[in-house]
């Protein structure tokens, strides 16, 4: 993907535009914005209501991309003192000029300016300490090569682009691998509500919920693996 651009949203933090593909990384409406609703508030914050005895959550990441969702999720683990074991995945590793670019970092503080640099140097393929409470794994891989045992993740923040954009990274043959990764009682998170997909998160085992949007979005999916026997 080359010429990708940086924009500034409606909330004045950055995001990039691919205009050969037409899309964007967040919403224009406001990428900090959308981050912070998405995934974290209807993802990690739902996720820690429904197990409050748990005290370390595993996060898989679809789309690593600029590393807004994996830097949010690691000043949140420091909030609230909670031990997240984060892995995220990226076919597409952004180069570094494009990243020294955005304007996240100076956004929240100079603690996390410093963990968003963590961030972006840590290597790919090995799981790296960025905080006391938070350790990730940028696995540079297709979604489509990625394996992992059944089981071994409570959240799923799925960040792909949108289904009218990259069709293959919402088919049922994705959500069932998505299904088969999370644990019981795992949550998968998006802000897509597109109809086909909702059918197809369904059709993949999950109860769904369809959820308010961030701004500019009317509605967001929220997907559930229901404990057995529950
Ligand atoms: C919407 S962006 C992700 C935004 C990101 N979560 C953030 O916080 O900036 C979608 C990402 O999916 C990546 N991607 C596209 N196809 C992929 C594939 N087959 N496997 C893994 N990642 C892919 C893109 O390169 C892009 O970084």
């Amino acid at each position: 993907m080359s010429n990708i651009k940086v924009i500034e949203t409606r909330d004045g933090s950055s995001s990039l535009l691919i205009p050969e593909m037409n899309e964007t990384y967040h919403s224009t409406h406001g990428a900090i914005t959308e981050s912070e609703y998405v995934f974290l508030k209807m993802g990690l914050n739902h996720f820690r209501e429904m197990h409050t005895d748990q005290n370390e959550i595993r996060i898989l990441e679809i789309g690593f991309g600029t590393g807004l969702n994996v830097w949010l999720t690691a000043l949140a683990a420091m909030d609230f003192d909670l031990k997240i074991k984060f892995v995220s995945i990226e076919k597409f590793p952004l180069e570094a000029n494009l990243v020294n670019q955005l304007n996240y970092r100076n956004k929240k503080g100079t603690e996390a300016e410093e963990i968003f640099d963590q961030i972006h140097s840590s290597g790919w393929g090995k799981e790296q300490a960025i905080t006391d409470q938070f350790s990730l794994i940028k696995n540079k891989s297709d979604l489509f090569d990625f394996d992992t045992p059944a089981q071994s993740f409570d959240i799923v923040y799925f960040d792909a682009f949108a289904p009218s954009k990259q069709p293959e990274m919402w088919s049922l043959e994705i959500l069932n691998k998505m299904f088969d990764l999370l644990d019981e009682g795992g949550v998968f998170v998006t802000y897509c509500a597109q109809g086909q997909f909702k059918r197809d998160l369904k059709l993949a085992g999950f109860e769904t919920e369809e959820l308010e949007g961030p701004p500019g979005k009317k509605e967001m999916t929220r997907g559930t693996k229901k404990t057995f026997g529950v």
